[in-house]
């Protein structure tokens, strides 16, 4: 009977599969028909107009029919616009499109929706040191949906580029050291953003960048050369764009720099060979803005040669370049380019176009109704302001936080009543005007319970230019024209009956993201002079760290009693750390990045190779691989941050300590909440395999687990790893994995692990 019953069950799986599977086909026939169908009435001129994506800055403030974008659509010579912020803009110019061109083709509007879109999230370095990946999948959920109330259909995110250089600007738009951290994090937004049905009017196409290799720029300058082996692109660089890919994103931009080199912007081997042909991406692949003209730049040739270069290696869409537009006619006849590949990079985005939905209803992203109802909503705001709190990372506390009610609170600092750098570098759509700040959350979370006094302390920066180059775009912050002393003064004296003083400093907004390298990131000297004076009164200090990047911090760790990362914490910024300053939120945030205590350490990784000769004994050892004057530890490493409440870890009890095949390994830990309060805590998994026939890092995340946990309360926590986990390439290339010892640590950070030993063989 049971037998039978499960013979039914099976049969009946198996005809939904096939009905799901069959009705997948025939949409998918329906769709090739109908896009072929379009491509054979196009001319080879409206085919190259697919290919061509302005930006938007030439019409945005005045009518579309008459801006010079306005004659290329009538000429069906732009496949899609990006970055307008407007829906009555976005209709405008779509109507003007399907009305005015031949085939009535709708446009893609794309936007660099990064960290949220009204609703600004903290920078995607902050969103990362959540650990949480259904924060990150919602965030990307809201931005989707806020971007598409107001006509975008298309976001240039998520950026996954591995970087380990802070001095690199761009850090603050990736998500720190860590491929299998990045690769969940792909997954999650990836997702987001997309949903489970592009056509829905709330999904929009993801686009995962730079690939590849970008965050490996030499010397942490922008737009620099990379050169690594491919034995460490496939093991630590790729993977999180390969999540990406796995996951169904929908399209993928290529990097300004190059690789073995060709820049990615006309390199074969990685967009046909790797993306297309080893990971079967499907979708469409724009370059980045002007980076195929850039080519010629880089020493690849003449604005044809390169433009032909680009089209050659698979990149389907020219950002801002129009070179596709204006010279792949004559490379096509001149047998340098194939009316078969033009074809084929015009069919990937009438595919995208179709798959939104755009050729049933042009129209469907641009809903005024939903732009004035669903954008900026106090919902979203609310979801921004937990979701921003869940990013601070708390480095150090000296029983000063959280600041108890009915305290007299010294607000100081130049970042402590700074609206507009509250979202941080790339928020495109965010209006800075409504961020709420420090001043502002720190004031209506006290009310009438306690005081908050306020002083500016410091400009941001002694020197003007350098407060000019970091407060960009609507990033400004004022400058009070008083000397350093004077400010100093002020904010002792604004300070001097306060109980605790919180030191709001850091980076302005443009300190970091796109072409912002540092060589030096220390706190600015202004704000270092003044909190040295602040800590000298005496009175508990904490200092309310705004940054896009790991910044050294040797003096404040030493000096300061409590220090709290709150990055770019998004519009809601204020309120969210006046949430966590207060205990109403206990910080959970862990690092993505490891802190150097000097940028002479960098590239300074927890996942490094081992060397023949690796520091055994203490710092300094003649004849080891270290420094004379700096140990090789960073000052806070990868995966670390504090709470409110503590955590104690049981030892690590496995289910099999020989392992053999296929088998898999369930690995516990009990966490127990020792503290007085409940608190969140990221239990993190690393391998280490010990021997290979190549080198392998000395610890990897394999795993890892955010768990809530009542004051008192312990948890068993559970890992699974399976042979599949352990693969990674070897020398060929070939990937799998390799039988022997392990180590298995499980721990708070990667520093402070528990580690026991097991062996797996084939
Ligand atoms: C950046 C990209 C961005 C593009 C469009 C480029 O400069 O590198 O990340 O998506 O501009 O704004």
């Amino acid at each position: 009977m049971k037998k039978n019953l499960l013979i039914i069950a099976s049969v009946l799986i198996t005809t939904v599969a096939i009905a799901q599977s069959s009705s997948q086909t025939s949409k998918d026939v329906k769709m090739h028909q109908f896009v072929n169908g379009l491509l054979a009435k196009m001319t080879l001129e409206e085919k190259l107009g697919q290919l061509n994506l302005p930006a938007s800055s030439d019409f945005v403030t005045g009518s579309v029919s008459s801006s010079d974008i306005a004659e290329k659509v009538k000429a069906g010579k732009v496949g899609g616009v990006f970055n307008i912020r407007s829906v009555t803009k976005i209709k405008e110019l779509q109507q003007f499109a399907v009305n005015n061109t031949r085939l009535h083709i709708p446009l893609l509007f794309g936007m660099d929706v990064i960290h949220g879109y009204r609703t600004i999230f903290p920078i995607p370095l902050g969103m990362s040191a959540t650990w949480d990946m259904q924060l990150v999948e919602r965030s990307a959920r809201i931005a989707a949906s806020e971007a598409s109330a107001d006509g975008i259909q298309w976001t240039f995110s998520p950026m996954v580029d591995l970087t380990r250089d802070p001095r690199w600007g761009r850090v603050s738009e990736g998500n720190g050291e860590d491929a299998f951290l990045s690769s969940a994090i792909a997954k999650a937004m990836v997702h987001g953003y997309q949903g489970d049905d592009l056509a829905a009017p709330n999904t929009i196409l993801s686009c995962v960048k730079h690939y590849a290799l970008y965050g490996a720029a030499e010397g942490g300058r922008d737009y620099n050369t990379t050169d690594m082996s491919r034995v460490r692109m496939y093991n630590e660089y790729f993977p999180p764009y390969k999540a990406a890919v796995d996951a169904g994103v929908a399209s993928v931009m290529v990097s300004f720099n190059e690789i073995d080199g060709v820049p990615a912007s006309g390199n074969k081997w990685l967009v046909d060979d790797v993306l297309r042909k080893q990971w079967k991406f499907g979708g469409f692949v724009v370059s980045d803005y002007t980076g195929i003209p850039e080519m010629t730049n880089h020493g690849m040739g003449d604005f044809q040669t390169v433009n032909a270069l680009s089209l050659n290696a698979g990149v389907d869409m020219d950002m801002v370049g129009e070179g596709f537009l204006t010279t792949l006619k004559k490379s096509m006849q001149e047998g340098k380019v194939t009316l078969a590949q033009i074809n084929k990079a015009c069919e990937r985005i009438l595919i995208s176009k179709y798959e939104l939905g755009l050729f049933d209803d042009p129209y469907r992203y641009c809903n005024e109704q939903r732009s004035a109802t669903e954008v900026f909503t106090a919902t979203n705001r609310a979801e921004a302001r937990n979701i921003a709190a869940q990013s601070f990372v708390l480095l150090k506390n000296n029983n000063v936080l959280p600041i108890a009610a009915g305290k007299k609170i010294a607000l100081v600092g130049p970042l402590a009543n700074a609206k507009e750098n509250m979202t941080g570098t790339w928020s495109v759509g965010a209006d800075n005007t409504m961020s709420i700040t420090l001043l502002k959350g720190l004031s209506d979370a006290i009310g009438t319970n306690g005081k908050v006094v306020y002083a500016l302390g410091a400009n941001l920066e002694d020197d003007v230019e350098m407060q000019k180059r970091q407060t960009m775009f609507g990033k400004d912050i004022a400058r009070d024209g008083r000397t350093a002393a004077q400010l100093i003064q002020e904010a002792i004296s604004v300070s001097a009956d306060a109980d605790v003083i919180v030191a709001a400093l850091g980076e302005g907004a443009e300190s970091s993201g796109e072409s912002a390298s540092k060589s030096n990131i220390d706190m600015p000297e202004a704000q270092k002079r003044l909190l040295k004076a602040l800590v000298a009164t005496g009175k508990p200090v904490v200092l309310v760290l705004f940054n896009g990047r790991p910044i050294t911090l040797n003096w404040e760790n030493e000096n300061v009693p409590a220090i709290l990362d709150v990055w770019f914490a998004g519009s809601e910024a204020g309120d969210a750390i006046a949430d966590a300053l207060l205990g109403k939120v206990n910080p959970s945030g862990k690092l993505s990045m490891s802190f150097p205590q000097n940028v002479g350490q960098i590239p300074l990784y927890y996942n490094h190779k081992n060397t023949g000769r690796p520091l055994t004994g203490k710092w300094f050892s003649k004849f080891q691989s270290n420094y004379i004057d700096v140990s090789n530890e960073p000052l806070y490493p990868f995966g670390y941050g504090l709470s409110y409440t503590k955590f104690e870890y049981g030892d690590i009890q496995l289910s099999a300590k020989q392992l053999k095949g296929n088998q898999k390994l369930t690995v516990s830990v009990n966490v127990k909440n020792t503290g007085t309060v409940a608190g969140k805590e990221v239990v993190q998994l690393y391998i280490r395999d010990e021997v290979g026939t190549i080198t392998r890092p000395v610890q990897e995340l394999k795993g890892f687990n955010k768990v809530e946990l009542a004051a008192g309360e312990s948890k068993n926590i559970n890992f699974e790893i399976t042979p599949e986990l352990l693969k990674f390439y070897n020398s060929n290339l070939k990937y799998d994995w390799e039988a022997g010892d392990f180590q298995i640590m499980v721990g708070p950070n990667s520093r402070d692990v528990k580690t026991v030993k097991i062996n797996w063989s084939k």
